[in-house]
């Protein structure tokens, strides 16, 4: 086989990130037959629905590309065997979650998954095989997928193997945008064709500046440092928003005239409801559990404190909701709108509503949900514990209806259009809105009557 030249590529993985980033290596290289695997056999069916409202990843973009390319050279399957058997080349792009249960449990990273799919790699490849780290792994890792394929006792030694590592990038929501136009791909390896074949793929779509070779250490640690830098910052302008608050100046202001600077930069400073998504959160706890493990306890409680900050903002959040409806919510209607972690995405991982309805279920308040793309399945297996107190909304209408406050907790466009004037007349007097996003005009929602409370400005 030649090494350089990759014809069939499997990726272990058919979720957020393997669908979507297979997708887009199907779609730039037409010559490449993309196979995506996986065991949740739910998944595989949904990629494959003739319906494409029914994929299980929503992302601008991506149906068309699904459309174009599938049953092309792009294929959904659950025969995880024979598609690693004839790969030149296999992503591993599974959960890496925080591990739940011994040795590490609420920090470290739970690599069962990454394990189970370097054995079944090991066991079923065959030939000279590439195999790619996508998903976020902790630094060392290659080590052990390295110690799993390259099996001493084998005595099949027909099978040969290179570790590389490519950590993804994108974020959801843009993910197509963030695939085909990346800020940069990081290859990390120690063999140079196994490298040069990965370039190649990328090189059909992404300018050769843009791709960053390094050591195999260096790539899996800078995934990890690059999503607590991008958690830093929204900590940051989040403790800035407090102080906002209690002294008349305005976090967009202070935002703008802060991210003027050009060694600081302007993107990634909106303050808001603290952030979510299934990595940020795992990915720092495992920075802390990885620099408590090299006896860098300085290290660890700087970036555990990232943590504390966003874990802080959702809980104040709650506190203001409560002192402002006069002390208690008890049996009292609010409107939340907006249940993904960001929007654009029907992902609820880690979403900051998910804390602040349960905080709010538990003050007694009644909540009425709404979210563009969130299905009620979804939340309710997010609240399942309260059952009773909360209703899946329609719409923003259904989500105001008799409602004492609404709490605006994700930035959908849907939410910048409302009509608050129509709004205003169905909810009970005084009407309160909570705007977690600043996306309600100020003096507008004044004029109408409503109560506004906006984070980050004096209220
Ligand atoms: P996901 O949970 O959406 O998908 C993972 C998939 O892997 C699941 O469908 C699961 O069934 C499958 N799987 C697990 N073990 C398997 C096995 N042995 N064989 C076959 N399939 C198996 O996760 P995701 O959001 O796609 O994230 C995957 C990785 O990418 C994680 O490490 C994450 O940190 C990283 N990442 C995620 C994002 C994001 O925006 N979601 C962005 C960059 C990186
Ligand atoms: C993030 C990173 O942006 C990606 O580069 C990375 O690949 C990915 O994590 C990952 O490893 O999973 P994602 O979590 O999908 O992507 O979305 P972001 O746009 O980063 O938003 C994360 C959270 O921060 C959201 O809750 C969002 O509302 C919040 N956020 C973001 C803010 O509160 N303010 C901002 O200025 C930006």
């Amino acid at each position: 086989m030649g090494l350089k030249q990759i014809k069939k590529i499997c990726c272990i993985g058919a979720g957020y990130v393997g669908g979507p980033s297979m997708a887009v290596i199907a779609n730039n290289c037409p010559e490449i037959e993309v196979n995506v695997v996986d065991i949740n056999e739910n998944r595989i069916n949904q990629w494959n629905s003739k319906e494409l409202s029914n994929l299980p990843v929503f992302e601008p973009g991506l149906k068309n590309i699904i459309k174009r390319c599938r049953n092309k050279n792009l294929y959904f399957s659950t025969d995880i065997v024979n598609n690693i058997k004839s790969a030149d080349m296999i992503f591993i792009s599974v959960n890496t979650p925080t591990k739940t249960k011994g040795i590490g449990a609420g920090q470290a990273i739970d690599l069962k998954w990454v394990e189970s799919s370097a054995r079944e790699v090991s066991k079923y490849a065959s030939g000279e095989t590439i195999v790619v780290e996508k998903s976020t792994l902790p630094v060392k890792t290659a080590a052990m997928i390295k110690k799993i394929l390259i099996n001493p006792s084998s005595k099949n030694n027909s099978k040969k193997f290179h570790v590389l590592s490519n950590p993804e990038f994108l974020a959801e929501g843009t993910a197509i945008n963030d695939l085909q136009k990346p800020d940069r791909i990081l290859i990390g390896g120690e063999n140079s064709f196994a490298i040069n074949a990965l370039k190649k793929i990328y090189l059909h779509w992404v300018n050769e500046d843009k791709i960053l070779e390094t050591n195999l250490w260096s790539s899996e640690l800078s995934k990890l440092a690059a999503n607590a830098f991008l958690a830093q910052r929204i900590s940051s302008i989040n403790s800035i928003s407090a102080l906002c608050e209690e002294t008349g100046a305005d976090v967009n202001e202070v935002a703008l005239a802060v991210g003027m600077d050009s060694r600081i930069g302007s993107k990634f400073l909106n303050a808001g409801p603290g952030f979510g998504g299934s990595c940020f959160k795992k990915d720092i706890l495992n920075l802390v559990y990885l620099c408590n493990h090299y006896g860098l306890n300085q290290v660890a409680t700087y970036w555990q404190q990232i943590i504390e900050i966003n874990n802080w903002q959702k809980n104040r959040i709650v506190k203001i909701v409560v002192e402002k409806l006069f002390g208690s919510v008890a049996d009292k209607k609010i409107g939340i709108l907006g249940f993904s972690f960001k929007a654009d995405t029907n992902d609820t991982r880690e979403s900051p509503a998910i804390e602040i309805c349960k905080e709010l279920l538990e003050e007694g308040a009644i909540l009425q949900i709404y979210d563009p793309k969130v299905e009620k399945e979804k939340i309710e297996s997010e609240l399942r514990a309260y059952s009773r107190k909360w209703n899946y909304a329609n719409s923003v209408f259904d989500a105001a209806k008799s409602s004492d406050a609404i709490i605006l907790l994700t930035e959908w466009q849907e939410f910048r259009e409302i009509r608050w004037e129509e709004i205003h007349e169905i909810m009970r007097l005084p009407a309160w809105i909570f705007d977690t996003r600043n996306i309600c005009n100020v003096n507008r929602m004044k004029a109408l009557g409503f109560c506004l409370w906006s984070l980050g400005k004096q209220n």
